[in-house]
């Protein structure tokens, strides 16, 4: 490490940071330039841009672990690079090349490298990739042109609580339409769940649980983060549906909760109404890690899982094993972990 960088590293929030070094990309004509690292964070872009007044933009979210032995991970960054393919041609964003994708975190993750907290704080880098469309449109059609960029900043817990359990409260509204743009991630679903998550922190809870926008019956997203649950008879459930963002750590945890926890996992619905078959119940995604429920409000009802104040035996082992992972701790399945 070359600088030091002098920060409360135990304590970090998930909040953004300016660090030294972001990688960005254009496309123009057609095509992407080379990229290069750069140290401006501001981005100048014509008022007429898609991304300004149509929402014609994707990002990612992904992170780097410093490991006991100084090295560098990410945890399945292909995965990221794919999911980021399918929402910008969701969209009608030209594809940022795969290989591309993940060399380019690589190269922001070296660049900043004194930004990644220490092994032991229990921080990491979280690691931001965006597509925006530019250029002067203003009519309801695709950008001209195009810009990627990377930037990456130190973060701890998303959810206060960490591995303390927290509560969270059934929404009204939708985050997204049946067919709509909730397997993409896009920031259109992101605005439209701020008004909700507003309500939701306002009466003390971490966030708010959507149900599925056709009948409001089953549950879909933990805020940004995928909802999963232990049945009594030890099954990891986790929804299915197309209107979820398919969530990189969810997929994971349904690999390790059959193949290293020996459990029989499932994408099934999960009834609002029929949360007494859980004994555990959590929200996982790569800003949540794994952050275990304490009880969810839905109407007038409260309904407590494990304890409002104990994780729970296998959610506990769950994040032993994905942290454990993603610090090299444990053994990662073939291809998961990438070193920097
Ligand atoms: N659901 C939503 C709405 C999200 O924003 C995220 C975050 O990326 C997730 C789920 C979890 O996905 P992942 O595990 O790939 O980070
Ligand atoms: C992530 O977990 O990477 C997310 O994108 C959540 C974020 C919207 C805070």
């Amino acid at each position: 490490m070359t600088k030091k960088v002098d920060l409360d590293w135990n304590n970090l929030g998930f909040s953004y940071i300016k660090t030294d070094y972001r990688y960005i990309s254009y496309y123009k004509d057609g095509e992407w330039d080379n990229g290069a690292l750069v140290e401006d964070n501001v981005l100048h872009i014509s008022e007429a841009s898609t991304a300004l007044h149509y929402g014609q933009q994707a990002f990612e979210g992904l992170k780097a672990y410093r490991c006991k032995d100084g090295s560098i991970n990410l945890f399945r960054p292909d995965q990221n690079a794919a999911r980021f393919a399918r929402s910008c041609t969701r969209l009608l964003m030209p594809e940022f090349p795969q290989e591309r994708f993940v060399e380019a975190i690589k190269e922001v993750v070296r660049a900043n490298e004194h930004w990644i907290p220490p092994y032991g704080t229990g921080g990491s880098l979280y690691i931001r990739p965006l597509m925006i469309g530019v250029g002067d449109t203003i009519g309801v059609s695709p950008a001209p042109e195009y810009i990627f960029t990377i930037f990456v900043m130190p973060v701890g817990a998303y959810f206060k609580g960490g591995l303390t359990p927290t509560s969270f409260v059934v929404s009204e509204y939708d985050r997204a339409a049946p067919v709509g743009t909730g397997a993409a991630k896009v920031g259109g679903n992101y605005a439209a769940s701020l008004l909700p998550g507003k309500e939701a922190k306002k009466r003390q809870f971490s966030d708010c649980i959507y149900l599925d926008p056709l009948t409001h019956t089953k549950i879909e997203e933990v805020g940004a983060a995928n909802f999963f649950g232990i049945t009594k008879d030890n099954q990891f459930i986790t929804p299915y549906s197309p209107s979820i963002l398919p969530s990189i750590t969810k997929y994971s945890l349904l690999w390790l909760a059959e193949h290293r926890l020996g459990m029989v996992v499932k994408e099934a619905d999960v009834f609002i109404d029929k949360l007494d078959e859980f004994t555990e119940a959590g929200a996982c995604g790569t800003a949540a890690v794994i952050s275990p429920i304490a009880g969810i409000q839905n109407g007038e009802d409260f309904h407590v899982f494990y304890s409002e104040t104990e994780v729970g035996p296998v959610t506990r082992r769950l994040y032993d094993e994905l942290v454990g992972i993603q610090y090299g701790n444990v053994e990662a399945p073939e291809g998961w972990i990438q070193k920097v």
